[in-house]
């Protein structure tokens, strides 16, 4: 009897714990919560993005094709404070990325180099920190870059859609240096 009772009790907590779990959401959502998680958000610019629903297209401050795939993200001007997770890297049909005039921190992730699709990027007027990853060379279809007023260094990257932006792209960080620059030319410490 008490057995039972037990086996019983087992099965409630498994199924209230398989009800209570977030509903499986594709690999873009996932991307997006792990931002919204670590980031403050004072003007409550994400209180749509609810991690319970199976796909993010319903959330505000985006666009999906066809596939449930987010295609354009921005978040402009919301005074958000925090940083950009690597799993951005994963969001593979994004063409647009616009996180301009917020507070975000920290460094613009490697992983941007997996946006394929990325036309896009602007990130100006935030207080992003490190190098322009090099990985972004590979970004063929890259036509708009905005990186400036923040507080970036190293080299910038001189091959690839690099090859195209104008200096009014990368204004404003004390720290970035032209290629070329001879005994400058040295990211050490970035
Ligand atoms: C930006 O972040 C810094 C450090 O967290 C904070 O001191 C400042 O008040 C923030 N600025 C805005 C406009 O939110
Ligand atoms: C790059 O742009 C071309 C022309 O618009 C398009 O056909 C191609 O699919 C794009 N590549 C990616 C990876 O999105």
């Amino acid at each position: 009897m008490a057995g039972n009772l037990a086996k019983l009790a087992a099965v409630i907590l498994l199924v209230a714990a398989v009800a209570s779990s977030p509903a499986e959401g594709n690999g873009d959502s996932d991307a997006l919560t792990e931002f919204r998680r670590g980031v403050v958000d004072p003007d409550g610019a994400l209180a749509s993005w609810d991690p319970n629903l199976v796909d993010p297209c319903t959330w505000f401050h985006l666009v999906c094709d066809e596939d449930k795939r987010v295609t354009e993200l921005v978040i402009g001007g919301n005074n958000i404070d925090g940083s950009i997770p690597p799993e951005f890297g994963n969001l593979e049909n994004l063409a647009g990325l616009d996180l301009y005039n917020n507070n975000i921190s920290g460094p613009i992730p490697p992983s941007f180099g997996k946006l394929k699709s990325l036309v896009t990027l602007r990130l100006d007027h935030n207080r992003l920190t490190g190098p322009i990853p090099n990985e972004l060379v590979g970004l063929s279809n890259l036509s708009l870059l905005g990186v400036s007023n923040n507080d970036l260094c190293g080299t910038i990257p001189s091959s690839g859609p690099f090859e195209h932006f104008p200096p009014s792209s990368f204004a404003n960080n004390p720290r970035l240096r032209n290629p070329g620059m001879g005994v400058y030319n040295d990211d050490s410490g970035c």
